[in-house]
């Protein structure tokens, strides 16, 4: 790192928040008015999974028959015995605070039509592996509702500076420094609107950047999950435990336009079934819940009567419900699947399985702390234990909420211990040029989302994996080589980070040989059972 003639002022903060989503949000708005923080998103605040999440949170709030030990029994179940089962109860447990804390906030959850005027009583919808309904949320657009109502909050609060169009290239270390002490002093950060890279320097550092499912050709998932915290993190020396588990959502919505457009889970909570072109249910031949059984078993089951068939896609009917109610619950998903030409109150609709949830990422404890000191991760970014080999519905949310809040608390008790760095060295772009070949960072985006969805999919092998492991080495030299040579922007910068995401996720399914939640191989198609359980750890 040369240091610069003219380089930009550095901005100082008590917390660099990575991410607006919720867990950037809630995160920030808990410490402000005891700490000024700097809150980063990479596009507009309010673009992240978040704002696209449909079915809801899920919560106990210990007014009906569920309960703590049935929301924690559900979890470990979904997660195949790879749960932390002190993150599950830490989770479950923070639950009802959470979804209180939101209330407060103003998120308007959906009531009983009974309870309107009266003593607010919430309606609860139900998705796969809950053996209660015990999710709250706002009709069929539950994430808008919780991050327009956050947004709005966060734009308000004075001791909030809000950087839009900002993207975290890297973390700055003591150790990349050169000191004797590691501990995080900051960031760089490409300012997209006036394309430079400038230095964020704080005490503390919190990575809610969101999961990398942009990894994979067909996702449910937003532009921005590519992975970028995790690779961050990754480059600066944090463990990042079971990449392996990525979580395939059964039903995107399959239309050449709809891209990325989700079927809410509580489709099939409310009695959604699944059938084949000619009109034969099938769920019930891989598992006894049927359309209810976690998403693993559901998207796998899809998959194998698509590739058995022929098929393109299997069809969703919830048609039989009365227009009514479909129109009452699912108010988004009604029109936006009219406006595909899909009235889904009259007909099946032809839905197939996208790439959707991140269940590993960055090591952290129950505080949210990473390997590195004064360094956070929280929200889908992060590795808590909580999911296991295989995430639950409506867990995400809850977590995000729960380990921001944990982060929070952990955060304002180290802040007066931590003292502010002092100048650091500023980015140096003495040695590149412009790139005059763009067209290799698009091509070789698309060649290495296909090739992980062909590859390191919903069905592995050794041999899948060892072809996808051979692409990456190849891909990770060119756009080395590239990034060392040319003026970075965006593209390059989410490149570079998912052929992170792509490495670390074809080392873990390498290294794990059984099959296990979201994780199936043709070659060891049973988990083992000779041994405990085990996450697969990576350290740089
Ligand atoms: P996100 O909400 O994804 O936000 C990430 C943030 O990080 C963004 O602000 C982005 O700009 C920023 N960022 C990323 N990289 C950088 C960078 N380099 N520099 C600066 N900023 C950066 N979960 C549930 O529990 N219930 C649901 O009903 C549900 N439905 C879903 C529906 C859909 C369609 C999808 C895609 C997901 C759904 N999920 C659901 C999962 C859940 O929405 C996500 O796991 C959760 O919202 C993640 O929140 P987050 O705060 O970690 O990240
Ligand atoms: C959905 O509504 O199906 C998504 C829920 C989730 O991902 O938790």
């Amino acid at each position: 790192m040369n240091t610069a003639n003219s380089s930009p002022p550095q901005h100082l903060y008590d917390v660099l928040i990575i991410g607006s989503g919720a867990a950037g949000l809630s995160l920030a708005l808990r410490l402000a008015g005891r700490a000024r923080v700097a809150l980063l998103s990479k596009g507009a605040l309010k673009e992240g999974c978040t704002l696209w999440a449909q079915g809801g949170i899920a919560a106990v709030m210990g007014n009906d028959r569920d309960s703590i030990e049935s929301h924690i029994q559900d979890t470990l179940n979904a997660g195949a015995g790879l749960c932390n089962r002190e993150a599950v109860r830490f989770t479950v447990e923070h639950g009802r605070e959470s979804i209180q804390w939101l209330i407060e906030q103003g998120v308007p959850f959906t009531r009983e039509s009974a309870s309107e005027g009266g003593t607010p009583h919430y309606h609860l919808t139900r998705e796969g592996g809950h053996s209660h309904r015990r999710i709250f949320h706002a009709a069929d657009t539950t994430g808008h509702a919780i991050e327009t109502t956050l947004e709005q909050k966060v734009r308000k609060h004075p001791d909030i500076a809000l950087f839009e169009h900002h993207m975290a290239v890297d973390l700055i270390t003591g150790s990349k420094l050169g000191q004797n002490r590691q501990r995080v002093l900051g960031a760089y950060v490409l300012d997209r609107m006036n394309d430079q890279v400038v230095v964020f320097r704080s005490r503390i550092v919190v990575l809610a950047t969101g999961g990398a499912s942009k990894v994979y050709l067909y996702t449910t998932n937003p532009d921005l999950s590519t992975g970028d915290g995790l690779a961050m993190a990754w480059r600066a020396g944090c463990r990042v435990a079971n990449m392996e588990f990525n979580q395939f959502h059964p039903t995107c919505l399959y239309h050449p336009k709809a891209k990325s457009f989700l079927i809410s889970e509580a489709v099939r909570g409310e009695g959604g079934r699944l059938l084949l072109p000619d009109g034969t249910p099938f769920m019930k031949r891989f598992d006894h819940r049927a359309e209810l059984a976690p998403r693993d078993i559901v998207a796998r089951a899809i998959d194998h009567e698509m590739k058995r068939h022929g098929l393109e896609y299997v069809l969703l009917d919830i048609s039989y419900k009365p227009a009514e109610f479909i129109e009452q619950h699912f108010p988004n998903i009604y029109q936006r699947c009219l406006a595909f030409g899909f009235d889904i109150t009259r007909e099946p609709i032809p839905v197939v399985p996208a790439a959707h949830y991140t269940c590993g990422g960055v090591v952290t404890d129950l505080h949210a702390r990473t390997d590195i000191p004064g360094l956070y991760a929280a929200g889908e970014v992060a590795f808590t234990g909580l999911h296991g080999a295989n995430r639950m519905a409506s867990n995400s949310l809850l977590e995000c909420l729960v380990f921001a809040a944990a982060a929070a608390g952990d955060i304002l008790q180290q802040l007066k211990h931590i003292p502010l760095p002092g100048d650091l060295p500023p980015w140096d772009e003495s040695r590149v040029t412009d790139s005059d070949e763009e067209i290799v960072v698009t091509h070789n985006w698309d060649e290495l989302r296909r090739f992980m969805w062909d590859y390191v999919g919903i069905v592995r092998s050794n041999k899948r994996l060892e072809r996808a492991m051979h692409r990456i080495d190849l891909l990770s030299r060119e756009i080395g080589e590239y990034y060392g040579n040319f003026r970075i922007n965006s593209d390059l910068l989410e490149l570079r980070n998912l052929v992170v995401v792509a490495e670390l996720i074809v080392r873990c399914a390498m290294a794990r040989k059984e099959s296990r939640g979201l994780h199936y191989t043709l070659d060891y198609p049973e988990p083992d059972d000779t041994r405990p359980p085990r996450d697969t750890i990576l350290s740089p």
